[in-house]
Formats: structure tokens, sequence, C-alpha cells
């Protein structure tokens, strides 16, 4: 679909595109080429669900064409924050198959905000006795951080604005979209 196109489609659900589907199709083949020059050996990609699932599909396609052949597994997180000023608990709603001990392993999250749920990822397969630890995430929202975390690999920097599509929903809705956007008007 033309960007026109899917400018129109956004706006008929409320929505403004900040990176459309060209401009992260293209990011992710640079992203993929930084990731192979680690030349991480036996790389497991432990994708953070719900909302890394699109980015993380698209991601392991482009570290084929880089020359990977990562083995993939899931990790199924929850971060509730009671209110704005509680501290955020990280919960895992379903765990990995794959034994991580001695891997190296990429961990794949969409957003990294406070950076509580990539840590206690992290935290999680360092005491499973992962060889080595490397974070990728398709956005950053830098300004945010509440935990001292920086991720090895990101797609783009992000305003501090909600966003939704390519795997990220607000209330279970516009996963299926094919840009990053945010939310303007509720629809
Ligand atoms: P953190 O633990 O505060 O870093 O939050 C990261 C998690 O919150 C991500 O894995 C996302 O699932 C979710 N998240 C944070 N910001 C957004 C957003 O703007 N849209 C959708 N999900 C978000
Ligand atoms: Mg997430």
């Amino acid at each position: 679909m033309a960007n026109a196109d899917l400018s129109a489609l956004a706006a008929s659900k409320g929505l403004e595109i900040i990176f459309p589907p060209d401009q992260i199709a293209r990011r992710m083949e640079e992203l993929a080429a930084e990731i192979a020059r680690r030349g991480l050996e036996q790389l497991l990609v432990v994708a953070v669900l719900k909302g890394s699932f699109v980015f993380a599909a698209d991601l392991i396609r482009a570290l084929h064409r880089a020359g990977l052949e990562p083995d993939v597994d899931f990790i199924t997180l929850s971060s509730y924050r009671k209110s704005t000023t509680s501290r955020g608990q990280v919960e895992i709603l379903r765990d990995l198959d794959l034994d991580v001990a001695g891997r190296n392993v990429l961990i794949v999250d969409d957003v990294l905000d406070s950076g509580r749920t990539l840590a206690f990822a992290k935290d999680l397969i360092a005491a499973r006795g992962a060889r080595s630890i490397a974070t990728c995430v398709l956005l950053d929202k830098q300004t945010r951080r509440a935990v001292n975390l920086e991720a090895d690999f990101r797609a783009f920097e992000c305003p501090e604005v909600f966003v939704v599509g390519y795997g990220m929903d607000v209330a279970h809705r516009y996963r299926e979209l094919p840009f990053v956007g945010r939310v303007v008007k509720d629809g």
C-alpha cells in the first residue's frame, strides 16, 4: 500500500504513523547486519511476547539474509503498574522451552521504556547460565528509564508517546497494522 493510502487508513483509526513499513524494512536489514558483525555463534533469539512477535519475525528473516542461523524461543512477560508511582513488577506468564545454559542469547523486545521488562529478562537468562546476553529493541524511549539499562541494538529512538501497530497493541487492538503509529484520537 502506498504511504499516502496508509496515512489515510491510520487517520481513519485515529492513529498517526511514526514509522512506515518501508522505513522499518530498511532498518531491519541494517540491524541484522550489525548483529551479524558481532559473530555470535549458535545464536538463540528470545522474543519477549506478545508485543515483539512481528518485529522478531521480520528480524530473524533479516538475520537469515545476513547469514545467521538462529534458534528461536519465546517468553511471555507482563509488567503490572498498579499506579504511575508504584514500582512495576514483571511476571512470567509463559516460560521458555529451550535451555539457555551456555548459549549466546539475543533478547528481542518491542519497546524499551522503564527498562524493567528487559532487566528482568536479562537477569533471568543470566541466572540460567547463558554464555552471553545481548538485547535488541524495536523502539527505545530513552528518557523514561527507571533502571540503568541500555539496549545493545535498537531499530529506532521513539518519542514519549504510546505506540501501537507492528505487533503492539492498546487493549488488544492494532497488532496487525504494518506501521508503528501513535494514538491521537480514541477510536
Ligand atoms: P518497560 O518494562 O517499562 O521497559 O516496558 C516495556 C514493555 O511495556 C514493552 O515490552 C511493551 O510491551 C510495553 N510498552 C511500553 N511502551 C509501550 C507502547 O507505547 N506501546 C505498547 N506497549 C508498550
Ligand atoms: Mg512487551
